[in-house]
């Protein structure tokens, strides 16, 4: 009989100021829709900057699931070559798709490129119901069939047609997801009320690279000149732009433990709706050629915030806010507009003896002077990272089990925060 492995733990001690430069790798939620798109066309591709994280891997999983040759380059560490045939097979797998939520995002660019798609309903995280409807409505504005069935999202069409689809919000996945359908699309698609995100961004950029005719990337008005099919789109290289979710975390972990710390790679440009809010929180900030400088002189102050798409303050940021406030001076109220559910690991903070009162999407958080380490656990990635943070800013240890989770979204949080010099470590629980 397989033994199980023993759960994964990080343990945290605060203590002393954070100190020195720590390289932010390339973003998740962009290099997960760019391996996708490249689904739309024959070729080698090279992606660089792509980080070495579990998400990664599982979608590495899914393109070899439907024909690709997926490979890590043997000289650099965060190159990765996808090769991909003249014919895939447009099944996204569940035992794959169930593992992770951005496994949805196959489903535009294999209708593009086959005329047909199943796609397994995906999982992902633990903060309640992510539904598909913007994305199968999107798709049945272009003239596919989809149908959700067995489980699946089934699509199918003889012929993607443009068109103007108006999103009721604007959704990151459906957005992408239609993005890439409409590039083989027999004429002019409009995307109105688009996400902004910068991954956006850095998919329309892939794809123009690739020969597709995109206008208005970065705006919340998308056209897109498609031509029917996807045989005059070609391979191409791309390197990946900076996780700004990542960035965010060391920025979090300094405003509690204090010091100054340089975020190479980070994006200033990309945080700014944050970096203001950190700037309130009395860090000082400076967007730098190559990265972000941060200082945190003393105990923050408290603020209130809300998530809102982008350009506002990212849902993914807020596990971080909500650590930060926690020791804070004053009260902060922090209201979700996204996910309404994510608020578990708040229950996990309040074992550290942070007093956070929520109230359907809002969290009213009280700073006190110091938390007290505790056992805790992950319930997902950025939980895991906040629980993390947290632990910088507590009495005593931290021992933070189901830590693999943060493994879906940092390459090394852990020797990360210990080469700035943190008292963090990883251990494995006994069992
Ligand atoms: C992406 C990001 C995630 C981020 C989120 C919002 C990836 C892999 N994940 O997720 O980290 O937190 O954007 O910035 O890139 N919705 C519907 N129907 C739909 C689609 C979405 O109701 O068909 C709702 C969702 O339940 C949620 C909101 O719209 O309440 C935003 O979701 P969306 O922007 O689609 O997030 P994701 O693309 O799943």
């Amino acid at each position: 009989m397989a033994v199980e492995p023993a759960p994964e733990q990080i343990i945290v001690s605060s203590g002393s100021p954070l100190e020195g430069t720590v390289r932010v790798t390339g973003a998740k939620n962009s290099v997960l829709k760019l391996m996708a798109a490249t689904l739309l066309a024959e070729g080698s591709y090279r992606l660089s900057n792509v980080p070495r994280i579990v998400d990664v891997n599982l979608m590495a999983e899914l393109l070899r699931a439907v024909g690709c040759r997926v490979q890590w380059d043997t000289n650099h560490t965060a190159e990765l070559h996808i090769d991909v045939p003249a014919e895939i097979t447009p099944v996204a797998p569940y035992n794959i798709v169930e593992r992770f939520r951005a496994s949805v995002v196959v489903l535009g660019p294999m209708l593009a490129r086959c005329g047909e798609a199943t796609v397994a309903l995906p999982g992902g995280d633990d903060f309640g119901p992510r539904p598909v409807d913007m994305h199968v409505r999107g798709l049945t504005e272009l003239g596919a069939q989809v149908e959700v069935v067995h489980g699946n999202i089934e699509a199918f069409t003889e012929q993607l047609l443009g068109g103007r689809v108006v999103l009721e919000f604007p959704s990151v996945g459906a957005t992408e997801n239609l993005l890439m359908a409409a590039v083989a699309a027999k004429g002019i698609t409009v995307i109105d009320n688009a996400a902004r995100e910068p991954e956006i961004f850095d998919l329309c950029c892939f794809l123009q690279s690739m020969g597709a005719v995109i206008s208005g990337a970065g705006t919340s008005t998308l056209m897109i000149e498609g031509a029917g099919t996807t045989q005059w789109l070609q391979a191409a290289d791309h390197t990946v732009i900076p996780d700004r979710i990542v960035a965010a975390t060391y920025l979090a972990a300094l405003g509690v433990a204090s010091g100054e710390v340089f975020v190479e790679g980070a994006r200033y440009d990309h945080m700014e709706l944050l970096c203001a809010k950190l700037a309130e929180m009395g860090m000082i900030l400076t967007g730098e050629a190559d990265g972000i400088r941060a200082i945190s002189p003393r105990r923050l102050d408290s603020v209130d915030c809300s998530t809102l798409p982008y350009p506002g303050v990212a849902t993914d940021y807020k596990p971080f806010l909500v650590a930060m406030l926690a020791t804070a001076s004053g009260v902060g109220i922090v209201t979700e507009n996204l996910f309404p559910g994510r608020f578990r690991y708040v229950d996990e903070l309040r074992r550290m003896g942070a007093d956070i009162r929520t109230d359907a999407h809002h969290a009213v958080v009280r700073g006190v002077e110091r938390l007290s380490g505790a056992p805790v656990r992950a319930h997902d990635i950025r939980a895991g990272a906040a629980l993390t943070v947290a632990g910088l800013g507590a009495e005593g240890p931290t021992i933070i089990t189901d830590a693999h989770h943060v493994r879906r979204g940092y390459e090394n949080l852990v020797g990360d925060l210990e080469s700035l010099g943190a008292d963090v470590r990883t251990g494995q629980a006994s069992t």
